[in-house]
């Protein structure tokens, strides 16, 4: 008999499950709504990147079934082939014309336009400056770019320039940051960091998925926010999260553009989107444009359940932003939150290390659009009652 050679994968499962790591995963009995069947019960779901609700929206629904109807399911090649369709190009332009930037390419997923740009651009004599907290797929696409890798402390400008410093002045450096953090929900310091890229001559490249849809006008993201157009050389976004979607975009010049559509992996090597994808992001594009009461109302919802946890006497950390972490310390006690408000009816994330550092475990909540102010305040009644029954709100 043949001994089984991945027989080590159950023993670091085994390893999981004694830390209390291991996690099962939620399955969704429906659609991805802002109340939802989660694991056959219904619960106010906090834990969706759902942001503007666009993932039941009607006329994204509309344009990905007319899109099936007339161009077919799938497209049959990568992009460099025979998988360029119209609709790939109409989505390109209007994600340019969107972000005011000359070019725009879309990718698979944010994760595949982050990696796949970063690991393109960059090469081994090159180097990477980039924040602690800034997302895996940075991370990886900056260790398979073999480029030289600095990390600096999360937000730490000045620690930021004293790297930059030590630096060879004619070595091409990448200063590369998150818009929006996914833990925390804190902000990059765009502005401070443009001006050292303009310093040190880096090239200024911004990663805006949690951004997208939901900081700047009509959701342009924190460029725009910041009022930094034209001095973020590479913008990245995703179709995924608020544009309710898949996919990933770089938005920028046109030479980075055609760069990235001869070089970037992903794009070369993988298949595109289905045309109903592409299709379902023109349609959030104009709502976006058409509807911006959405984006209105999610920041009256975050700014309302953020002051409730707050008012409850929770950690919510420094969050500027639609994301707010309950932050409780210790990663048992966050990950039996979690279970215990899912028990009363609420869905969010228990996160503990690695994911953040240790002793900042929490559960992650994210609110949408599309909550109504019972189903917050019903969020929050939970929260107050599992806090206090498990000794993280002090009594009375
Ligand atoms: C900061 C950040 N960048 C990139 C990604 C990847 O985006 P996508 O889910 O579209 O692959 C995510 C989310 O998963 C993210 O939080």
């Amino acid at each position: 008999m043949r001994s089984n050679p991945l027989a080590y994968l159950g023993a670091e499962l085994d390893a999981l499950r004694e830390q209390g790591l291991y996690r099962r995963l939620r399955i969704l009995d429906g659609e991805q709504k802002s109340r939802a069947s989660v694991d056959h019960r219904s619960v106010v779901n906090l834990s969706s990147n759902n942001y503007l609700g666009l993932t039941t929206h009607p006329l994204l629904r509309q344009r990905a079934l007319e899109a099936l109807n007339t161009l077919g399911v799938g497209t049959g090649s990568v992009r460099t082939i025979a998988g360029t369709m119209e609709i790939h190009m109409e989505l390109e332009r209007r994600l340019a014309q969107f972000k005011q930037t000359e070019a725009a390419v879309v990718f698979q997923s944010g994760f595949t336009a982050n990696a796949g740009t970063v690991s393109s651009i960059l090469g081994r004599d090159d180097a990477i400056v980039s924040d602690e907290l800034n997302h895996a797929s940075i991370i990886d696409g900056a260790r398979l770019s073999r480029a030289t890798i600095k990390v600096f402390p999360h937000r730490d400008v000045t620690a930021a320039r004293q790297v930059l410093e030590a630096l060879p002045r004619e070595q091409r450096t990448l200063l590369i940051t998150d818009g929006v953090f996914s833990m925390d929900g804190d902000l990059g310091p765009l502005p401070e960091l443009c001006d050292l890229a303009d310093e040190f001559g880096c090239i200024m490249m911004v990663d805006d998925a949690h951004a997208s849809g939901v900081f700047g006008r009509n959701g342009r993201g924190t460029v725009d926010h910041f009022g930094m157009h034209g001095r973020v050389d590479v913008q990245v976004g995703t179709l995924s999260k608020a544009i309710g979607a898949l996919g990933g975009y770089v938005a920028g010049s046109k030479s980075l553009i055609e760069f990235l559509c001869h070089r970037a992996r992903p794009f070369l090597f993988s298949t595109s989107h289905p045309p109903s994808v592409a299709a379902t992001c023109i349609a959030a594009l104009d709502v976006l444009e058409g509807e911006p009461q959405l984006i209105e109302r999610l920041w009256e919802n975050a700014r309302f359940f953020k002051a409730g946890l707050q008012a409850l006497g929770f950690d919510t950390g420094i969050s500027e932003s639609p994301i707010t972490p309950v932050i409780v310390g210790d990663g048992a006690l966050a990950m039996t939150l979690s279970d215990r408000l899912f028990a009363e009816g609420v869905f969010a994330q228990g996160i503990g290390f690695p994911t953040v550092p240790k002793g900042r475990a929490r559960v992650r909540t994210i609110v949408t659009a599309t909550h109504t102010r019972d189903e917050l305040q019903f969020a929050l009644d939970c929260f107050r009652k599992t806090g206090t029954e498990l000794g993280i709100l002090g009594a009375g």
